[in-house]
Protein backbone atom coordinates (compact mmCIF):
# COMPACT_ATOMS: atom_id res chain seq x y z
CA UNK A 1 0.00 0.00 0.00
CA UNK A 2 1.45 3.83 -0.89
CA UNK A 3 2.01 6.11 2.05
CA UNK A 4 -0.16 8.52 0.17
CA UNK A 5 1.17 10.98 3.08
CA UNK A 6 3.33 12.90 0.07
CA UNK A 7 1.54 13.52 -2.94
CA UNK A 8 2.17 16.01 -6.06
CA UNK A 9 -0.92 17.96 -7.48
CA UNK A 10 -0.28 18.94 -11.20
CA UNK A 11 -1.92 22.23 -12.46
CA UNK A 12 -4.58 20.31 -14.24
CA UNK A 13 -5.60 18.92 -10.62
CA UNK A 14 -4.05 15.55 -10.80
CA UNK A 15 -2.88 14.00 -7.88
CA UNK A 16 0.26 11.72 -7.67
CA UNK A 17 1.03 9.55 -4.61
CA UNK A 18 4.43 9.72 -4.15
CA UNK A 19 5.83 6.79 -2.10
CA UNK A 20 8.07 7.71 0.62
CA UNK A 21 11.49 5.46 1.42
CA UNK A 22 12.89 6.05 4.40
CA UNK A 23 16.64 7.00 4.56
CA UNK A 24 18.90 5.21 7.72
CA UNK A 25 20.42 8.89 8.21
CA UNK A 26 20.13 12.20 6.25
CA UNK A 27 17.23 13.07 3.61
CA UNK A 28 14.34 9.91 2.88
CA UNK A 29 13.57 9.46 -1.00
CA UNK A 30 10.52 10.04 -2.86
CA UNK A 31 9.85 7.73 -5.94
CA UNK A 32 8.65 9.81 -8.78
CA UNK A 33 8.56 7.17 -11.00
CA UNK A 34 4.77 7.63 -11.72
CA UNK A 35 4.88 11.19 -12.14
CA UNK A 36 5.06 11.55 -15.83
CA UNK A 37 2.47 9.16 -16.55
CA UNK A 38 -0.05 11.55 -14.36
CA UNK A 39 1.67 14.74 -15.28
CA UNK A 40 2.97 14.36 -18.45
CA UNK A 41 6.19 16.05 -16.63
CA UNK A 42 9.42 14.52 -15.74
CA UNK A 43 12.03 16.24 -12.36
CA UNK A 44 13.83 18.70 -14.17
CA UNK A 45 17.45 18.37 -12.16
CA UNK A 46 20.45 19.28 -13.86
CA UNK A 47 23.72 18.08 -12.21
CA UNK A 48 21.33 15.86 -10.31
CA UNK A 49 22.06 18.26 -7.08
CA UNK A 50 18.46 17.05 -5.52
CA UNK A 51 18.11 13.71 -7.29
CA UNK A 52 18.51 9.93 -5.62
CA UNK A 53 19.66 7.39 -8.25
CA UNK A 54 20.22 4.26 -5.71
CA UNK A 55 20.29 2.98 -1.96
CA UNK A 56 24.03 2.59 -0.46
CA UNK A 57 25.04 0.89 2.53
CA UNK A 58 28.63 2.30 2.13
CA UNK A 59 29.24 6.21 2.57
CA UNK A 60 27.20 8.95 4.61
CA UNK A 61 27.68 12.52 4.05
CA UNK A 62 26.04 15.33 6.38
CA UNK A 63 26.84 18.48 4.58
CA UNK A 64 25.58 20.62 6.85
CA UNK A 65 27.24 19.09 9.61
CA UNK A 66 30.58 18.45 8.19
CA UNK A 67 30.30 14.59 8.59
CA UNK A 68 31.57 11.81 6.87
CA UNK A 69 31.57 8.14 7.69
CA UNK A 70 32.66 4.79 6.15
CA UNK A 71 30.09 2.05 7.10
CA UNK A 72 29.32 3.96 9.97
CA UNK A 73 32.80 4.73 11.37
CA UNK A 74 34.14 8.56 11.10
CA UNK A 75 36.38 9.28 8.79
CA UNK A 76 38.46 11.36 10.91
CA UNK A 77 38.77 8.65 13.17
CA UNK A 78 39.43 6.10 10.46
CA UNK A 79 42.13 8.40 9.41
CA UNK A 80 43.48 8.53 13.05
CA UNK A 81 43.20 4.95 14.03
CA UNK A 82 43.40 2.70 11.06
CA UNK A 83 45.20 2.16 7.66
CA UNK A 84 44.08 2.51 3.73
CA UNK A 85 43.80 -1.48 3.29
CA UNK A 86 41.52 -2.14 6.75
CA UNK A 87 39.62 1.19 5.57
CA UNK A 88 39.34 -0.92 2.08
CA UNK A 89 38.44 -3.96 4.07
CA UNK A 90 35.72 -2.36 5.20
CA UNK A 91 33.83 -0.52 2.25
CA UNK A 92 34.26 -3.42 0.51
CA UNK A 93 33.10 -5.90 3.15
CA UNK A 94 31.11 -3.41 5.46
CA UNK A 95 32.96 -4.18 8.34
CA UNK A 96 36.21 -3.69 10.46
CA UNK A 97 38.33 -6.98 9.66
CA UNK A 98 38.83 -9.06 12.37
CA UNK A 99 42.90 -9.35 12.72
CA UNK A 100 43.28 -12.86 10.74
CA UNK A 101 41.26 -11.28 8.14
CA UNK A 102 43.04 -8.47 7.82
CA UNK A 103 46.12 -10.12 7.36
CA UNK A 104 45.01 -12.89 4.73
CA UNK A 105 43.94 -9.78 2.72
CA UNK A 106 47.18 -7.65 3.17
CA UNK A 107 48.78 -10.81 2.18
CA UNK A 108 46.51 -11.47 -1.00
CA UNK A 109 47.05 -7.75 -1.98
CA UNK A 110 51.02 -8.44 -1.87
CA UNK A 111 50.26 -11.42 -4.16
CA UNK A 112 47.90 -8.74 -6.73
CA UNK A 113 50.57 -5.76 -6.97
CA UNK A 114 52.73 -6.96 -9.63
CA UNK A 115 51.10 -5.16 -12.97
CA UNK A 116 50.82 -7.99 -16.06
CA UNK A 117 53.31 -7.41 -18.72
CA UNK A 118 50.48 -6.21 -21.27
CA UNK A 119 49.31 -3.60 -18.84
CA UNK A 120 53.19 -2.36 -18.35
CA UNK A 121 54.27 -2.78 -22.14
CA UNK A 122 50.55 -0.53 -23.10
CA UNK A 123 52.24 2.17 -20.03
CA UNK A 124 55.35 2.19 -21.76
CA UNK A 125 53.40 2.50 -25.37
CA UNK A 126 52.06 6.13 -24.05
CA UNK A 127 53.93 9.30 -25.24
CA UNK A 128 56.29 10.49 -22.50
CA UNK A 129 54.56 13.75 -22.29
CA UNK A 130 50.87 12.05 -21.89
CA UNK A 131 49.73 13.02 -18.66
CA UNK A 132 49.27 10.24 -15.42
CA UNK A 133 45.54 9.91 -15.73
CA UNK A 134 45.19 9.12 -19.54
CA UNK A 135 48.15 6.57 -18.76
CA UNK A 136 45.78 5.24 -16.06
CA UNK A 137 42.81 5.13 -17.98
CA UNK A 138 44.51 2.89 -20.46
CA UNK A 139 46.45 0.78 -18.29
CA UNK A 140 42.62 -0.05 -16.96
CA UNK A 141 41.23 -0.79 -20.29
CA UNK A 142 44.18 -3.40 -21.26
CA UNK A 143 43.02 -4.92 -17.61
CA UNK A 144 39.93 -6.83 -18.69
CA UNK A 145 42.40 -9.11 -21.17
CA UNK A 146 44.94 -9.16 -18.65
CA UNK A 147 42.55 -11.05 -16.16
CA UNK A 148 39.69 -12.37 -17.13
CA UNK A 149 39.14 -14.16 -13.93
CA UNK A 150 37.94 -11.32 -12.52
CA UNK A 151 35.39 -8.98 -14.76
CA UNK A 152 32.18 -10.76 -14.94
CA UNK A 153 29.44 -8.72 -12.89
CA UNK A 154 27.03 -11.00 -12.27
CA UNK A 155 29.67 -13.88 -10.38
CA UNK A 156 30.23 -13.04 -7.20
CA UNK A 157 34.03 -14.50 -7.30
CA UNK A 158 34.99 -12.13 -9.73
CA UNK A 159 33.44 -9.22 -7.92
CA UNK A 160 35.65 -10.32 -4.80
CA UNK A 161 38.42 -10.83 -7.04
CA UNK A 162 38.29 -7.59 -9.74
CA UNK A 163 37.91 -5.45 -6.36
CA UNK A 164 40.93 -7.14 -4.29
CA UNK A 165 42.74 -7.12 -7.76
CA UNK A 166 41.98 -3.45 -8.61
CA UNK A 167 43.26 -1.69 -5.36
CA UNK A 168 46.63 -3.59 -5.52
CA UNK A 169 47.14 -2.59 -8.72
CA UNK A 170 46.50 1.07 -9.12
CA UNK A 171 49.78 1.98 -7.19
CA UNK A 172 51.82 -0.15 -9.47
CA UNK A 173 50.07 1.29 -12.62
CA UNK A 174 50.06 5.01 -11.26
CA UNK A 175 53.89 4.41 -10.20
CA UNK A 176 54.61 3.18 -13.79
CA UNK A 177 52.65 5.76 -15.39
CA UNK A 178 55.10 8.18 -13.03
CA UNK A 179 58.08 6.17 -14.09
CA UNK A 180 57.49 6.94 -17.73
CA UNK A 181 56.79 10.36 -18.06
CA UNK A 182 60.24 10.45 -15.87
CA UNK A 183 61.69 8.72 -18.80
CA UNK A 184 62.63 5.38 -16.39
CA UNK A 185 61.57 1.94 -16.09
CA UNK A 186 58.78 0.66 -13.48
CA UNK A 187 60.26 -0.72 -10.34
CA UNK A 188 57.97 -3.66 -8.75
CA UNK A 189 56.23 -3.70 -5.78
CA UNK A 190 57.89 -4.91 -2.42
CA UNK A 191 56.71 -7.54 -0.11
CA UNK A 192 57.74 -5.83 2.87
CA UNK A 193 56.07 -2.88 2.12
CA UNK A 194 52.53 -1.27 2.97
CA UNK A 195 50.27 -0.06 0.87
CA UNK A 196 51.15 3.94 0.70
CA UNK A 197 55.05 2.88 1.50
CA UNK A 198 54.98 0.91 -1.83
CA UNK A 199 53.53 3.21 -3.92
CA UNK A 200 56.34 5.50 -2.59
CA UNK A 201 59.31 3.06 -3.04
CA UNK A 202 57.48 2.12 -6.86
CA UNK A 203 57.81 5.68 -7.68
CA UNK A 204 61.10 6.51 -6.53
CA UNK A 205 62.70 3.57 -6.32
CA UNK A 206 64.26 4.16 -2.75
CA UNK A 207 63.08 3.63 1.05
CA UNK A 208 60.14 6.30 1.62
CA UNK A 209 60.21 8.41 4.50
CA UNK A 210 58.04 6.77 7.28
CA UNK A 211 56.53 10.34 7.67
CA UNK A 212 55.41 10.91 4.29
CA UNK A 213 54.16 7.06 3.86
CA UNK A 214 52.30 7.39 6.84
CA UNK A 215 50.85 10.79 6.04
CA UNK A 216 49.71 9.47 2.22
CA UNK A 217 48.47 6.09 3.54
CA UNK A 218 45.89 9.00 5.78
CA UNK A 219 45.46 10.87 1.88
CA UNK A 220 44.21 7.69 0.96
CA UNK A 221 41.71 6.92 4.03
CA UNK A 222 39.96 10.03 3.16
CA UNK A 223 40.10 9.87 -0.25
CA UNK A 224 38.98 6.81 -0.39
CA UNK A 225 34.72 7.07 -1.03
CA UNK A 226 32.66 10.08 -0.92
CA UNK A 227 28.72 9.00 -2.02
CA UNK A 228 27.88 9.37 -5.16
CA UNK A 229 30.36 11.92 -6.13
CA UNK A 230 30.81 12.61 -10.25
CA UNK A 231 33.53 9.57 -10.78
CA UNK A 232 31.84 7.52 -8.38
CA UNK A 233 28.29 8.71 -10.42
CA UNK A 234 29.96 7.65 -13.54
CA UNK A 235 31.54 4.23 -12.50
CA UNK A 236 27.88 3.40 -11.87
CA UNK A 237 26.19 4.18 -15.10
CA UNK A 238 28.90 2.79 -17.18
CA UNK A 239 28.95 -0.23 -14.96
CA UNK A 240 24.86 -0.10 -15.45
CA UNK A 241 25.10 -1.44 -19.01
CA UNK A 242 26.98 -4.70 -17.51
CA UNK A 243 30.49 -3.49 -19.15
CA UNK A 244 33.31 -5.21 -17.04
CA UNK A 245 34.58 -3.38 -14.01
CA UNK A 246 37.93 -2.37 -14.97
CA UNK A 247 36.69 -0.52 -17.98
CA UNK A 248 33.48 0.84 -15.27
CA UNK A 249 36.95 2.31 -13.34
CA UNK A 250 38.55 4.06 -16.51
CA UNK A 251 35.40 5.98 -17.10
CA UNK A 252 35.40 6.98 -13.53
CA UNK A 253 39.58 8.12 -13.89
CA UNK A 254 37.92 10.05 -16.49
CA UNK A 255 35.33 11.56 -14.51
CA UNK A 256 38.03 12.38 -11.74
CA UNK A 257 40.24 13.99 -13.91
CA UNK A 258 38.37 16.59 -14.48
CA UNK A 259 39.73 20.12 -12.20
CA UNK A 260 35.92 20.26 -11.21
CA UNK A 261 36.22 17.33 -9.68
CA UNK A 262 39.64 15.52 -8.22
CA UNK A 263 41.65 17.56 -10.81
CA UNK A 264 41.58 20.48 -8.79
CA UNK A 265 43.93 19.24 -5.98
CA UNK A 266 46.53 19.63 -9.63
CA UNK A 267 44.55 22.87 -9.82
CA UNK A 268 44.82 24.65 -6.39
CA UNK A 269 48.86 24.16 -6.39
CA UNK A 270 48.72 25.83 -10.20
CA UNK A 271 46.61 28.54 -8.59
CA UNK A 272 49.13 28.86 -5.41
CA UNK A 273 52.04 29.19 -8.13
CA UNK A 274 50.02 31.85 -9.89
CA UNK A 275 49.18 34.13 -7.20
CA UNK A 276 52.79 33.88 -5.96
CA UNK A 277 52.61 36.16 -2.83
CA UNK A 278 50.38 37.38 -0.65
CA UNK A 279 49.45 40.68 -2.14
CA UNK A 280 48.33 39.35 -5.02
CA UNK A 281 45.35 37.60 -3.37
CA UNK A 282 42.82 40.06 -3.79
CA UNK A 283 43.24 40.06 -7.29
CA UNK A 284 42.57 36.46 -7.36
CA UNK A 285 39.68 36.62 -5.13
CA UNK A 286 38.09 39.68 -7.15
CA UNK A 287 38.42 37.16 -10.05
CA UNK A 288 36.65 34.57 -8.24
CA UNK A 289 34.11 36.37 -7.42
CA UNK A 290 33.39 37.87 -11.09
CA UNK A 291 30.43 36.31 -13.13
CA UNK A 292 32.38 36.88 -16.13
CA UNK A 293 35.24 35.50 -15.14
CA UNK A 294 35.37 31.85 -15.10
CA UNK A 295 38.32 31.62 -12.69
CA UNK A 296 37.32 29.73 -9.82
CA UNK A 297 39.10 29.59 -6.34
CA UNK A 298 40.29 26.15 -6.79
CA UNK A 299 40.14 24.03 -3.59
CA UNK A 300 37.02 25.35 -2.51
CA UNK A 301 33.38 24.72 -2.55
CA UNK A 302 31.64 21.77 -2.91
CA UNK A 303 28.25 20.07 -4.08
CA UNK A 304 27.05 18.69 -0.57
CA UNK A 305 29.64 20.23 2.34
CA UNK A 306 27.67 23.82 3.35
CA UNK A 307 30.19 23.72 6.13
CA UNK A 308 33.49 22.43 6.13
CA UNK A 309 35.07 19.65 4.52
CA UNK A 310 36.15 17.39 7.73
CA UNK A 311 38.78 16.05 5.26
CA UNK A 312 39.98 19.51 4.82
CA UNK A 313 40.91 20.09 8.57
CA UNK A 314 42.71 17.14 8.84
CA UNK A 315 44.24 17.40 5.74
CA UNK A 316 45.57 21.05 7.12
CA UNK A 317 47.07 19.43 10.21
CA UNK A 318 48.65 16.36 8.41
CA UNK A 319 50.20 19.32 6.14
CA UNK A 320 51.80 21.36 8.80
CA UNK A 321 53.70 17.92 10.16
CA UNK A 322 54.83 16.47 6.63
CA UNK A 323 56.61 19.81 5.51
CA UNK A 324 58.34 20.28 9.09
CA UNK A 325 59.33 16.27 8.86
CA UNK A 326 60.29 16.80 5.23
CA UNK A 327 61.61 19.87 5.88
CA UNK A 328 60.22 20.82 2.49
CA UNK A 329 61.24 24.80 2.19
CA UNK A 330 59.62 27.37 4.19
CA UNK A 331 56.05 25.96 3.46
CA UNK A 332 55.96 29.24 1.48
CA UNK A 333 52.93 27.61 -0.20
CA UNK A 334 51.20 26.78 2.86
CA UNK A 335 51.45 30.30 4.48
CA UNK A 336 49.97 31.41 1.29
CA UNK A 337 47.15 28.62 1.37
CA UNK A 338 46.51 30.04 4.92
CA UNK A 339 46.58 33.25 3.86
CA UNK A 340 44.30 32.91 0.89
CA UNK A 341 41.75 30.83 3.34
CA UNK A 342 41.60 33.19 5.96
CA UNK A 343 41.00 36.18 3.30
CA UNK A 344 38.56 34.00 1.66
CA UNK A 345 36.57 33.04 5.03
CA UNK A 346 36.20 36.79 6.01
CA UNK A 347 34.65 37.71 2.50
CA UNK A 348 30.87 37.56 1.66
CA UNK A 349 30.80 36.53 -1.58
CA UNK A 350 32.32 33.11 -0.07
CA UNK A 351 30.49 33.36 3.37
CA UNK A 352 27.34 34.20 1.66
CA UNK A 353 27.43 31.10 -0.86
CA UNK A 354 28.87 28.72 2.00
CA UNK A 355 32.13 28.02 0.05
CA UNK A 356 34.45 26.32 2.27
CA UNK A 357 38.21 24.66 1.56
CA UNK A 358 37.43 20.78 0.74
CA UNK A 359 39.59 17.97 0.30
CA UNK A 360 41.87 19.27 -2.33
CA UNK A 361 42.81 22.33 -0.89
CA UNK A 362 45.55 21.32 1.27
CA UNK A 363 46.52 17.88 -0.74
CA UNK A 364 48.34 19.13 -3.34
CA UNK A 365 51.13 21.09 -0.75
CA UNK A 366 51.46 17.17 0.86
CA UNK A 367 52.38 15.89 -2.27
CA UNK A 368 54.59 18.73 -3.55
CA UNK A 369 56.81 18.37 -0.01
CA UNK A 370 56.70 14.54 -1.31
CA UNK A 371 58.09 15.69 -4.47
CA UNK A 372 55.45 14.89 -6.66
CA UNK A 373 54.99 16.53 -10.01
CA UNK A 374 51.17 18.35 -9.95
CA UNK A 375 50.76 16.05 -12.87
CA UNK A 376 50.40 12.84 -10.04
CA UNK A 377 48.06 14.70 -7.47
CA UNK A 378 44.91 13.24 -9.41
CA UNK A 379 46.38 9.89 -9.56
CA UNK A 380 46.84 9.74 -6.01
CA UNK A 381 43.08 10.42 -5.76
CA UNK A 382 41.94 7.74 -7.88
CA UNK A 383 44.63 5.10 -6.12
CA UNK A 384 42.66 6.28 -3.05
CA UNK A 385 38.84 6.06 -4.63
CA UNK A 386 39.71 3.01 -6.49
CA UNK A 387 38.61 1.54 -3.10
CA UNK A 388 35.10 3.52 -2.83
CA UNK A 389 34.53 2.85 -7.15
CA UNK A 390 35.03 -1.36 -6.31
CA UNK A 391 32.77 -1.18 -3.14
CA UNK A 392 29.96 0.90 -5.24
CA UNK A 393 30.36 -1.07 -8.73
CA UNK A 394 30.05 -4.81 -6.01
CA UNK A 395 27.35 -3.16 -4.56
CA UNK A 396 25.11 -2.01 -7.93
CA UNK A 397 25.67 -5.73 -9.11
CA UNK A 398 24.06 -7.13 -5.77
CA UNK A 399 21.36 -4.69 -5.95
CA UNK A 400 17.70 -6.60 -7.47
CA UNK A 401 16.67 -2.77 -8.26
CA UNK A 402 19.70 -2.17 -10.66
CA UNK A 403 18.76 -1.13 -13.88
CA UNK A 404 20.35 0.81 -16.83
CA UNK A 405 20.92 3.93 -16.17
CA UNK A 406 18.84 6.66 -18.59
CA UNK A 407 18.05 9.69 -17.86
CA UNK A 408 15.25 11.91 -19.70
CA UNK A 409 15.75 15.33 -21.13
CA UNK A 410 13.81 18.66 -21.71
CA UNK A 411 13.60 18.93 -25.59
CA UNK A 412 14.24 22.51 -27.00
CA UNK A 413 14.95 21.85 -30.52
CA UNK A 414 13.19 22.22 -33.84
CA UNK A 415 9.40 20.65 -34.36
CA UNK A 416 9.18 18.05 -36.73
CA UNK A 417 9.84 19.41 -40.38
CA UNK A 418 10.16 17.97 -43.82
CA UNK A 419 13.58 16.91 -45.63
CA UNK A 420 14.78 19.40 -47.93
CA UNK A 421 17.13 18.21 -50.61
CA UNK A 422 20.18 20.12 -51.37
CA UNK A 423 19.68 22.07 -54.36
CA UNK A 424 16.44 23.61 -52.79
CA UNK A 425 18.70 24.96 -49.34
C1 LIG B 1 35.79 17.04 -5.05
O1 LIG B 1 31.10 15.37 -4.88
C2 LIG B 1 32.14 15.04 -4.13
O2 LIG B 1 32.00 14.43 -3.10
C3 LIG B 1 33.50 15.49 -4.66
C4 LIG B 1 34.67 15.23 -3.73
C5 LIG B 1 34.89 13.75 -3.51
O3 LIG B 1 35.49 13.39 -2.48
O4 LIG B 1 34.57 12.97 -4.45
O5 LIG B 1 34.46 15.86 -2.48
C6 LIG B 1 35.98 15.76 -4.33
O6 LIG B 1 35.54 17.03 -6.24
C7 LIG B 1 35.87 18.33 -4.28
C8 LIG B 1 35.60 19.57 -5.18
C9 LIG B 1 36.89 19.95 -5.89
N1 LIG B 1 36.65 21.01 -6.87
C10 LIG B 1 37.11 22.26 -6.69
O7 LIG B 1 37.72 22.64 -5.70
C11 LIG B 1 36.87 23.19 -7.88
C12 LIG B 1 36.29 24.53 -7.39
N2 LIG B 1 34.98 24.31 -6.88
C13 LIG B 1 33.84 24.54 -7.77
O8 LIG B 1 34.07 24.21 -9.09
C14 LIG B 1 32.50 24.12 -7.18
O9 LIG B 1 32.48 24.59 -5.90
C15 LIG B 1 32.13 22.67 -7.17
C16 LIG B 1 32.23 22.04 -8.52
C17 LIG B 1 32.98 21.90 -6.22
C18 LIG B 1 30.67 22.57 -6.70
O10 LIG B 1 29.89 23.09 -7.70
P1 LIG B 1 28.31 23.28 -7.47
O11 LIG B 1 27.80 22.56 -6.29
O12 LIG B 1 27.67 23.00 -8.79
O13 LIG B 1 28.25 24.80 -7.05
P2 LIG B 1 27.68 25.91 -7.95
O14 LIG B 1 28.44 25.92 -9.23
O15 LIG B 1 26.20 25.76 -8.00
O16 LIG B 1 28.10 27.25 -7.15
C19 LIG B 1 27.17 27.93 -6.35
C20 LIG B 1 27.67 29.38 -6.38
C21 LIG B 1 27.84 29.95 -7.78
O17 LIG B 1 27.73 31.35 -7.68
P3 LIG B 1 26.26 32.03 -8.05
O18 LIG B 1 25.88 31.55 -9.42
O19 LIG B 1 25.32 31.57 -6.95
O20 LIG B 1 26.53 33.53 -8.00
O21 LIG B 1 28.98 29.43 -5.78
C22 LIG B 1 29.93 29.88 -6.75
C23 LIG B 1 29.28 29.66 -8.11
O22 LIG B 1 29.83 30.57 -9.06
N3 LIG B 1 31.13 29.05 -6.59
C24 LIG B 1 32.37 29.52 -6.62
C25 LIG B 1 33.20 28.41 -6.35
N4 LIG B 1 32.43 27.31 -6.19
C26 LIG B 1 31.15 27.71 -6.34
N5 LIG B 1 32.86 30.77 -6.86
C27 LIG B 1 34.23 30.90 -6.82
N6 LIG B 1 35.07 29.88 -6.55
C28 LIG B 1 34.61 28.63 -6.32
N7 LIG B 1 35.45 27.61 -6.08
Amino acid sequence: MTDSSDKLVSRDGHTVPLKRRASVLGADALEISGMAAATGAYGYDPGYAATISCTSRITYVDGEKGVLMYRGYAADELARNSNFEEVSWLLLHGELPKPSELQAFSDELKTLRACAPEVLATIAAMPAHAHPMSVIGAALSVMPAAHTDCIAPNDADHRRRFSHRAIAAMPTIAAAAFRHSQGQAPVSPREDLGHAANLLYMMFGKDPNPTAAKALDTLLVLHADHEQNCSTSTVRMAGSSGVNPFSSLAAGCAALWGPAHGGANEAVLKMLEAIGSPERIEEYIARAKDPNDPFRLMGFGHRVYKNFDPRATIIRDICHEVLKALRAGRGRLFRLARNLEEIALSDRYFKSRRLYPNVDFYSGIIYRAMKLPAEMFTPMFAIARTAGWAAHWCEMHEDPELRIGRPRQLYMGPKPRAYIPAEDR
